[in-house]
């Protein structure tokens, strides 16, 4: 299979969003017994699944990544074995398209939710994470969940309780797993902007909140600790005269401050604290936990566009947000419940680094270790991956077959059946050589990533680029 960065399955009309490496797929593949070089080891059992966009027909108008039908890729590893399969989304819109043999809606950059003529497609393509036993795949826009079987990758339906008081559901919810509560957020443009809900491991809806925002905002993720969870108020606006024409323009505003709210996890509107910072956009955080009085927010802080005086550009700042363009710095940012004030440090100002993951059995506890992929400056690109301590911020481990020539997927940890230490494990990844155009599933040491995986197993054909993923341990699927 050709995957040239020339190959367009739809044409060039298109541009480069669904060329070469961010090309769509046609098939639906289970494979096993594939080709291994190094050994899978006996204590990683579970399940690494990424989701991404995976255009199934040519697309009604503009083209943006967060349109494409969500695809997930799995590899399932069992007892030194891995199977790899994948699998489209079966989406609303996904069987209305099916059945008509073409694409009937649209996507972001044609229109926004409630317009009639240009309905807008539920792709469900961003984010993956295991809940109750069950995969649910969600959408950057806050649109329906649906539950995956994360072995077979069957979609088993829409989530029922995954819905906010705007009848929709971020990405980026967060699982405790010491409790398998699940933590989410909603947001729409309509007052009050935004809601927060926590749901039990059987899908019982234990709290849902409206959160009331100054406006309709663009939050991309959130956080939780033992006790709290904590909301994003970004000065990344719509410009409400497009959104008024059902248009999709950002608008970054420096002179309003990032602002952080600090809810009980069972706590409500009047219950959440707020904490201002300086004014930045965040795509992902990597942790969060209590010290003391103290909530810590470890991620990743958008780093606001700078002109010629240092001053925030801010119309380049929304605009390279819009197309992707990433330029992403390790922060960690602190509140204190008790005085309310703030403050913010950056843990490391010289390397781009995003799209993180961390043991996610410790999420919301203290942790020490982050995954992250070394981001490209100008497009949706991942050239290799790190390993970062997050109380000092340096960079302990990096790797890459070559930052010229791959294409690395999400990294996720995955701990080790008899982990005593949080990095007692291994770091999953895919990884696409244009060079060599060999697809690769890569299996590090976590503790030795710098020596290269421990195994490489050889998928037969490309897995285009895409954007989250998430670790399930064995131990966590339902049985
Ligand atoms: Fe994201």
């Amino acid at each position: 299979m050709n995957h040239t960065n020339s190959y367009a399955p739809f044409g060039e009309d298109y541009g480069p969003g669904l060329m070469g490496p961010f090309a769509p797929i046609f098939d639906e593949s289970v494979w096993e017994d594939l080709e291994v070089i190094g050994k899978i080891p006996e204590d990683i059992n579970g399940v690494y699944l990424r989701n991404g966009p995976n255009t199934r027909f040519a697309p009604k108008g503009r083209y943006h990544p967060f349109d494409g039908d969500g695809m997930l890729h799995s590899a399932h590893f069992e007892n030194g074995r891995v199977v790899y399969r994948n699998r489209w989304v079966r989406t609303d819109g996904w069987e209305l398209e099916d059945e008509a043999g073409q694409a009937v809606l649209y996507g972001i950059r044609e229109t926004l939710k409630g317009r009639d003529d240009k309905p807008l497609k539920d792709t469900s393509n961003t984010d993956v994470i295991g809940h109750g036993g069950v995969a649910l795949a969600s959408w950057y826009m806050s649109g329906e969940a649906y539950q995956i079987d994360p072995v077979t990758l069957e979609t088993l339906g829409k989530a029922p309780y995954a819905k906010g008081l705007g009848n929709g559901f971020s990405a980026h919810p967060k699982v405790d797993e010491q409790t398998e509560e699940l933590m989410y957020f909603d947001y729409w443009n309509e007052p009050p902007y935004m809601s927060y809900g926590v749901v039990a491991a059987d899908g019982t809806v234990l709290k849902q909140v409206p959160i009331d925002l100054p406006g309709p905002r663009l939050p991309h993720d959130m956080a939780i600790t033992e006790h709290y969870s904590i909301l994003h108020d970004l000065p990344l606006l719509h410009d409400e005269e497009a959104l008024r024409h059902g248009r999709h323009k950002l608008e970054f505003h420096p002179e309003m401050p990032t602002r952080l709210g600090v809810i009980p996890r069972y706590g409500d509107s009047l219950s959440i604290k707020w904490f201002e910072f300086t004014p930045c956009f965040i795509y992902h955080t990597i942790n969060a936990w209590e010290e003391g009085d103290e909530v810590v927010m470890v991620g990743c802080r958008y780093m606001p566009a700078l002109d010629e005086h240092g001053e925030i550009d801010a119309v380049r700042t929304a605009r390279d947000i819009a197309q992707l363009v990433m330029r992403a710095r390790l922060w960690r940012w602190r509140m204190n419940l008790k005085t309310g004030e703030s403050h913010e440090e950056p843990l490391n100002e010289e390397l781009n680094v995003e799209f993180p993951s961390i043991n996610a059995r410790r999420t919301g506890r203290k942790t020490r270790w982050a995954y992250l992929v070394d981001h490209h400056p100008q497009i949706l690109r991942w050239t290799g991956i790190r390993k970062f301590d997050t109380d000092t911020g340096e960079c302990v481990a990096a790797f890459s077959d070559g930052a010229e020539d791959c294409w690395y997927s999400e990294p996720w940890f995955a701990e080790a059946d008899a982990a005593v230490n949080e990095d007692d494990g291994y770091v999953v990844v895919f990884c696409w050589n244009e060079r060599t155009e060999q697809q690769q599933l890569q299996v590090f040491d976590a503790r030795d990533i710098n020596s290269g995986p421990v195994a490489r197993i050889i998928i037969p054909r490309m897995i285009p680029s895409g954007f989250h993923a998430c670790w399930m341990s064995s131990r966590r699927l339902k049985k």
